[in-house]
């Protein structure tokens, strides 16, 4: 698990620019915090989001020994609460999350979910539980969500261009997971499409 997190770290890193200062952050289901340490550590303005007490009060311990900034929010992810933050970030970390949204709150709020999220964020780092993880493990999730078929990166691909307002999702890296690679996209929306719906929002 630790090596996953360092490899996905070092993919989110090389999709940045090297200096972190001034950079709005939200890391979604952030559990203890680890990217949330490792990025207000560079400089990032760091939000956390987590829907479990137990992990919230180690973050915050942790957040307190490193003498760091970074503001640690209880609550459960779900569209409503992402139209509660009246904040708009430039980078938006929500990682094996999503297939846990599906199970738990169904594909039509987790495809809302999707599409607030490019509202409020410019760059999204996205990555989810595949069905084709289930192949040779017991994985609970695996049967609760649509059959990705042998062709998961296109399944997630499609999935955020049709429910979401990011033109561009491409696969910026992959990790291992249940013995196969589980992708890690960069999703982005023009500056310009930003702009208007800022526009139509007022
Ligand atoms: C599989 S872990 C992923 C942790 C971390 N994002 C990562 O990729 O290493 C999912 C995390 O999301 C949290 N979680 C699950 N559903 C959530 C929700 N609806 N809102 C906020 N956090 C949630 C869980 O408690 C857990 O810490």
């Amino acid at each position: 698990m630790k090596e996953r997190c360092t490899k996905r770290l070092r993919i989110i890193l090389s999709n940045l620019p090297s200096n972190l200062k001034g950079l709005n952050v939200l890391d979604l289901g952030c559990n203890v915090g680890y990217f949330c340490f490792e990025l207000a550590k560079r400089g990032a303005k760091v939000t956390g989001i987590e829907e479990r007490p137990d992990l919230i009060v180690i973050a915050r311990k942790v957040n307190e020994i490193y003498d760091l900034d970074i503001k640690f929010i209880l609550a459960t992810l779900s569209s409503d609460s992402i139209s509660d933050l009246d904040q708009r970030y430039d980078v938006v970390i929500y990682l094996s999350l999503h297939h846990h949204i599906i199970k738990t709150q169904g594909l039509e709020e987790s495809r809302k979910i999707l599409n607030n999220l490019s509202r409020i964020g410019q760059t999204m780092f996205f990555e989810m539980g595949q069905t084709n993880e289930g192949k040779n493990f017991s994985l609970d999730w695996a049967t609760r969500i649509p059959d990705m078929g042998d062709r998961p990166k296109e399944w997630m691909r499609e999935e955020v261009l049709i429910h979401s307002e990011f033109n561009s999702v491409v696969v910026c890296g992959a990790t291992k997971s249940h013995g196969v690679d589980r992708f890690l996209f960069k999703c982005e929306r023009s500056r310009l499409k930003q702009k208007l719906i800022q526009v139509v929002q007022k």
